[in-house]
């Protein structure tokens, strides 16, 4: 098992900080991506004010905006109205029927999907210069908040951001990083790596929902050992059985005091604390998204450990 296995030697701690940091500069988008997609917002915008909602405003949330965006990543958007006082009393599915008739007519974009019977209703589409996949909800305050929440963390501390991306490319490319096929979403997965940098010694983030004055930490360990620690403490420590991931405050928090007693992997909303980001997910699949830790763990100790398991330049 992992846990007898010796710590990392030097060397192979250089190279996987090397790893991690080639990981990081693969995958963040250049500076200028930001401005591409905040042109595509714009140019949205406008045509749905002139063809449809004259007071529709539109607002990225999601990875485009939060630190751990990859260039692919999709372009979550929220889509709200100037001279709505009651967003409650909006007919949800009604505005993405209509937001969908819309965009189709848009000769940029291709593959308009309305999924208006869903929970959360949302028009999907694809840019066709960019090839980006972009998702327009409404009314997603929430996300929002855990937009700049994530934002935050990942100004906090570069070894913060670059592991969201490391932790990211893992589940992406161990496709257990989709919670409508029951495994989590990549929101999940930066919660988790929140909170085992707000737990590991010496802590690397402080707890910002419960911040007291000084919250700068000490840069003392280096990413490819916070990199190992992770996938130990998620591997090997944390007690699933027992506990809920929850990034608001320090304090331990047990499953039986959320009544979540019946989930496998329990992470709480930082905003809504009634949600289980891993209430969808099924015993087979969060063993599989266990064992995913501890295997990338072992396969770190390998003598030259400057890979990642699959060829993971080529994953979509
Ligand atoms: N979100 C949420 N609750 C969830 C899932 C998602 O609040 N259960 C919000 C988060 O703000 C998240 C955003 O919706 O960042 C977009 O979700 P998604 O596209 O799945 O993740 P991203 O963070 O954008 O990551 P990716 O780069 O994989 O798109
Ligand atoms: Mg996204």
């Amino acid at each position: 098992p992992a846990r007898q296995l010796p710590p990392p030697t030097a060397k192979q701690v250089q190279l996987l900080d090397r790893l991690c940091s080639d990981v990081f500069s693969d995958w963040a988008p250049p500076a200028h991506e930001y401005q591409v997609r905040e042109n595509m917002l714009r140019t949205i915008e406008d045509f749905i004010r002139h063809q449809a909602f004259p007071s529709a405003r539109l607002t990225l949330f999601g990875s485009s905006c939060n630190g751990f965006g990859f260039r692919n990543s999709d372009l979550d958007i929220c889509l709200t109205f100037d001279d709505c006082s009651d967003p409650q009393s909006l007919d949800q599915p009604d505005i993405i029927l209509k937001l969908a008739e819309t965009l189709k007519r848009l000769r940029f974009i291709y593959n308009v999907i309305p999924i208006s019977t869903a929970k959360v209703p949302i028009v999907k589409f694809t840019d066709r210069r960019s090839r980006l996949e972009a998702d327009i909800s409404l009314y997603n305050t929430l996300a929002q908040h855990n937009t700049l929440l994530l934002h935050t963390y990942a100004k906090l501390d570069s070894r913060a951001r670059i592991l969201g991306y490391m932790v990211k490319l893992m589940a992406k490319i161990c496709d257990i990083c989709d919670a409508s096929r029951g495994s989590l979403s990549s929101y999940a997965y930066t919660l988790l790596l929140i909170y085992y940098l707000q737990r590991c010694k010496p802590a690397v983030l402080p707890v910002l929902q419960e911040l007291d004055a000084d919250s700068r930490r000490p840069r003392l360990v280096d990413g490819a050992d916070l990199w190992i620690g992770f996938l130990r403490f998620y591997g090997e420590h944390f007690d699933f059985e027992r506990n809920v991931v929850c990034i608001r405050r320090m304090e331990v928090l047990s499953k039986f005091e959320k009544l979540w007693n019946g989930s496998f992997i329990a992470i709480e909303d930082p905003f809504l604390l009634s949600h289980n980001l891993g209430g969808g997910v099924r015993r087979k699949m969060a063993s599989f998204i266990r064992r995913t830790f501890l295997l990338w763990r072992l396969h770190h100790m390998r003598p030259i450990p400057n890979s990642l398991p699959h060829g993971y330049r080529d994953f979509r």
